[in-house]
């Protein structure tokens, strides 16, 4: 059947978390099957999709700015179209809904997170001018698994295996927007893991707002150590996985690290904060000694393992006390990256009832401080590779020196090294290239390659 999406460009504006460009990834793919061009800039662009979030107050904010400025960009002269077709979704789309078309009275089209797989007939029912199309479900019936996807590199994948959240963290919108958490079962897992090393993918991503949780809306089995167990059999070289939460992971996920050949040895574990009164406040159900312990139980399977962790500064009610709670575990754990946030508001979790007297220069400097240490230890930590040799895998050139190839290594870290005589970065993306590091700073490594297409 001809869709009126056929011959069409198209772009997507995505904010937000890995399940969001995810999510982007399956959009493109679906209107890439209608026929549609994906294409970069506004300007170009027939249909625009904002794939948005609203887990802090900035991106939500700015999203209806953008929204806005559409209106002043003219449509491509060719365009078969009288009018841009501008569609808003994810999880202000769910949100918001109805009030998103009311406060920007140029939007078309409005989904939401339980119904990626209706964008495509919403956005027909826009073209053939059948007016505004909002269409926000309260809940998934079932795991959105046969949509089609266009993902960003050919060599990487992410692969959702549980969707939602139960955890109602007390500061978090999450659970009100993706809904209850949900599992992939383990054969769509598998299958589509091994269509992408069939497709020559070196590296997935497990993903879910709580993978460690998998399972147990399937009568608690097969557990994520089975998932994991389950993709690693099927060859892919490299296996990652996001988010955990440090309540869920067991013993069984964390001896994976020491067994399986294909899991990374990289771990993003979010602690949000190194106080046990802000633990409890956050309704994070563990204890800064739990944290500790679950991290020292992991170095013993794996000395050598990157951590990463997410941080929640400005927390209301958090004092000095339990700030220097949070710098001193940040101090102790010692991590390669840490993503700090101010506490942002977020209407209708319970976090938002609390009152906070704290000034917001207190908190700033709180924040600033944190910074300075997560550099500081980051500096550190990076220094033991200098003189290691270390399989990256290559993303492309650096965006520094286009001479140079960027790749990440086992522990995730970027890693620049000038290309071989002959070759150039983009020829060696997504191939495997050894390299002798040289140099190490905050963010990155530097270092020189050893031979390409072979792995330690
Ligand atoms: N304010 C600040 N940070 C938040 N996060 C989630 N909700 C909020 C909020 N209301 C952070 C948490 C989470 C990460 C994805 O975003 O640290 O792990
Ligand atoms: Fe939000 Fe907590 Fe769920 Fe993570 S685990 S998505 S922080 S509620």
């Amino acid at each position: 059947m001809h869709s009126p999406i056929n011959g069409l460009t198209f772009c997507i504006h995505t904010f937000g978390c890995q399940m969001n460009k995810h999510d982007s990834e399956r959009i493109a793919g679906m209107l890439e099957a209608l026929g549609a061009l994906m294409v970069e800039t506004v300007e170009e662009s027939d249909i625009v999709v904002f794939m948005t979030c609203c887990v802090r107050e900035a991106a939500d904010t700015r999203l209806y700015g953008q929204v806005a400025s559409m209106k002043n960009i003219p449509l491509r002269a060719e365009s078969p179209l009288s009018k841009r077709v501008i569609a808003v979704g994810g999880c202000i789309g769910q949100r918001d809904g109805e009030k998103l078309t009311e406060a920007l009275p140029h939007l078309d089209v409005v989904f939401g997170t339980h119904n990626l797989g209706s964008l495509p007939r919403l956005l027909e029912a826009a073209i053939e001018g059948q007016g505004k199309q909002v269409e926000v479900l309260a809940a998934s019936s079932e795991f959105p698994t046969e949509l089609p996807t266009s993902r960003e590199h050919s060599w990487a994948a992410w692969l959702p295996i549980t969707i939602g959240c139960n955890n109602f963290c007390s500061y978090c919108i999450v659970p009100y927007v993706r809904g209850r958490e949900k599992s992939r079962s383990i054969e769509d897992i598998v299958a589509e893991a091994e269509r992408y090393v069939a497709s020559g993918v070196k590296e997935i991503t497990l993903l879910g707002q709580n993978v460690n949780s998998y399972g147990r809306d399937l009568y608690g089995k097969p557990r994520f150590a089975d998932i994991l167990d389950a993709v690693d059999q099927t060859g892919i070289e490299r296996l990652r996985f996001a988010t955990s939460h440090p309540k869920d992971l067991t013993d069984e996920v964390i001896e994976k690290f020491g067994s399986l050949r294909s899991l990374m040895p990289a771990l993003h574990l979010p602690v949000q904060s190194g106080s046990n009164a802000i633990l409890a406040a956050m309704n994070r159900r563990y204890s800064r000694d739990h944290y500790l312990r679950l991290i020292s139980k992991i170095r013993d399977v794996q000395p050598d393992i990157a951590l990463s962790t997410d941080i929640i500064v400005g927390f209301p009610g958090e004092t000095a006390k339990d700030f220097e709670d949070t710098y001193r575990l940040v101090e102790e754990v010692g991590y390669h990256q840490v993503f700090t946030f101010i506490y942002s508001k977020r209407e209708g979790t319970p976090a938002a009832q609390i009152e906070d007297p704290t000034p917001r220069e207190v908190i700033q400097e709180r924040f600033d401080r944190l910074v300075d240490l997560v550099q500081k230890r980051a500096f550190e930590l990076n220094q033991p590779d200098v003189g290691s040799v270390v399989p990256i895998l290559v993303e492309g050139s650096s965006k520094r020196d286009e001479r140079m190839i960027a790749g990440k290594s086992p522990k995730n870290q970027t890693v620049h090294a000038l290309a071989p005589q002959g070759v150039t970065p983009s020829e060696l993306a997504g191939t495997f290239v050894n390299v002798k590091i040289d140099d190490a700073k905050t963010w990155y490594l530097s270092g020189h390659v050893l031979g390409a297409n072979e792995r330690l």
